[in-house]
């Protein structure tokens, strides 16, 4: 793939020899004298490091001292950000790289025990840098701006698509998707990027970190959803129904999720929404309105009939996402759930308490106390959004000012697609659900 090319076409790039398995590169760059500051402050970094990743969610940097005896840090974990495994990974690759480089100014190990993780230190600035080693493992930490991006794209075809596509398969694309996208992205309701690894089969986002999980974490959790009072819940409304507009408008990118869910909706510290999960998405032409996938890729019980169906997507499944999330939130109840001996439906389930006017009664029990008055717009919202008619349901436009204008008068809705109605006639088989989490994306 002729590494040269790469090295003279990327200006900040360093290649370094490494192997995946306990590995540690100590690199030539100099050496520094023991009891120095510069020793001094590598092992507070060091310290530091493997005393904080575990609380920023697998991912630290920081920078200690001055001057020449400045070093700088970095520590993340890979495929699980599981405290415990990642700390003794961290804690071993330290030991590791210390006795390995006991003297060099920079260094770097890809620990493996039992999980890989990435533990460097350098006397240098090395954030926002893309790094590769020779056996194809390559990174970024730091901004990624339009030129790390290229940078990236430049790697992409350096290695060689039948490369990773052997290795990985799908997920290699769902990986270049997202990162592609998520680097021309930035909203205060999207998960942003801070950086990635890849190697072969491991593929690795690191997200900001964003503390509380995620809504179904939240609403299906016999505790949790305590904590989700209607207030909380009608801001987690708001911020997916904005983060899903600039998606598909304010971004000057036309971006359709077609993956939107619970599990795909991060919580700040705040609770704020953060859409998260771009694998999936899909970047259209902006003057394109929809367009038809060559497979279906989406969740069981939120994507949305025609895409089922005719695999035609366009803005219009996202609302319906969007919709049966409303409904979700609402209701507290996942898209189908069991009602005595019967599979209901929450989409006609919803319609039919509508239809007799009983709609509060579906309204999830703990949100007693919320406004009666918001909670039933969302529902008539909810159900706008699961039209079956695409040109029935709202623009994330129209919906965004129906649920910041309370006195704008809401269309009535018709009866909404019957999940039932496609989703039983589907083999599972036929509804590939691809899960683009625990190798590959872990660190949220
Ligand atoms: C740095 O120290 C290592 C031993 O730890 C030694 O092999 C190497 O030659 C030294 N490099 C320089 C530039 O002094
Ligand atoms: C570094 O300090 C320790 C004790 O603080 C001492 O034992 C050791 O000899 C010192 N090493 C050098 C190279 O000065
Ligand atoms: C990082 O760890 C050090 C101890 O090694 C601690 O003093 C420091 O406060 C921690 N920083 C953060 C941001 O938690
Ligand atoms: C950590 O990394 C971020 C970029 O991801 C950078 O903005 C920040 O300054 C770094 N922090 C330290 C303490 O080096
Ligand atoms: C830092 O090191 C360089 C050479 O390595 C030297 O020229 C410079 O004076 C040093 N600066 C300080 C503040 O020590
Ligand atoms: C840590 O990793 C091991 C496998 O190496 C796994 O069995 C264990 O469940 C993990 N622990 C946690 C808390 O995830
Ligand atoms: C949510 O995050 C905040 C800030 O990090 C924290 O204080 C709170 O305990 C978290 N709540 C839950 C339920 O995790
Ligand atoms: C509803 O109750 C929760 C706690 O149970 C409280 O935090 C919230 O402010 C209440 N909301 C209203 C509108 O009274
Ligand atoms: C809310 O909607 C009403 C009815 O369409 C309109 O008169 C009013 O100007 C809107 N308010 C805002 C703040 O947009």
């Amino acid at each position: 793939m002729g590494s040269k090319t790469i090295v003279s076409l990327l200006l900040h790039v360093i290649i370094v020899s490494i192997t995946l398995t306990d590995a540690q590169t100590c690199y030539t760059t100099g050496n520094f004298t023991a009891n120095s500051t510069y020793a001094k402050n590598r092992d507070l970094v060091l310290r530091s490091l493997a005393s904080n990743v575990t609380n920023n969610g697998g991912f630290y940097n920081t920078t200690i001292g001055l001057g020449n005896d400045t070093v700088y840090g970095l520590v993340l974990c890979m495929a699980s950000p599981s405290a415990e495994n990642c700390s003794s990974c961290v804690n071993s690759a330290i030991q590791t790289l210390m006795a390995a480089c006991p003297n060099q100014n920079e260094a770097i190990s890809w620990g493996g025990n039992p999980l890989p993780c990435i533990v460097r230190y350098a006397n240098r600035y090395f954030l926002g840098s893309l790094e590769q080693s020779p056996n194809s493992i390559f990174y970024n930490v730091g901004i990624l701006d339009d030129a790390t991006f290229r940078q990236f794209e430049q790697f992409w075809s350096g290695l060689g698509e039948t490369r990773l596509s052997s290795n990985s398969g799908q997920g290699a694309v769902e990986f270049r998707n997202e990162v592609g996208l998520l680097a021309k992205l930035d909203h205060r309701n999207l998960v942003r990027l801070l950086g990635f690894c890849l190697e072969g089969t491991e593929k690795l986002l690191i997200y900001e970190f964003v503390p509380n999980s995620s809504l179904d974490q939240f609403i299906h959790d016999p505790n949790k959803r305590f904590i989700l009072d209607w207030e909380k819940r009608y801001k987690i409304i708001e911020g997916i129904a904005r983060g899903i507009l600039y998606l598909h408008q304010d971004s000057q990118l036309r971006i359709i999720h077609r993956d939107l869910k619970p599990s795909n909706i991060l919580l700040d510290g705040n609770m704020n929404a953060k859409i998260s999960d771009f694998g999936m998405a899909k970047l259209m032409k902006t003057d394109q309105t929809h367009d038809a996938a060559s497979r279906i890729a989406g969740t069981f019980g939120y994507i949305a009939p025609e895409y089922a169906r005719q695999r035609q997507f366009s803005v219009k499944s996202d609302v319906f996402s969007f919709g049966v999330l409303v409904l979700e939130i609402v209701s507290g109840q996942k898209p189908s759930f069991r009602d005595g001996d019967d599979m209901e439906h929450l989409t006609s389930h919803t319609w039919r308490r509508w239809r007799e006017g009983t709609a509060l009664d579906l309204i999830d029990p703990i949100l007693r106390n919320g406004s009666t008055a918001e909670m039933t717009r969302c529902i008539h919202i909810g159900l706008l959004c699961v039209q079956e008619n695409v040109a029935d349901r709202p623009t994330m436009t129209s919906v965004v000012q129906m649920l910041s204008n309370s006195s704008l008068t809401l269309q009535i809705p018709f009866e909404p697609a019957s999940s039932l109605s496609y989703t039983s006639t589907m083999a599972q088989s036929q509804l590939k659900i691809i899960p683009l989490s625990k190798n590959e994306i872990s660190i949220t």
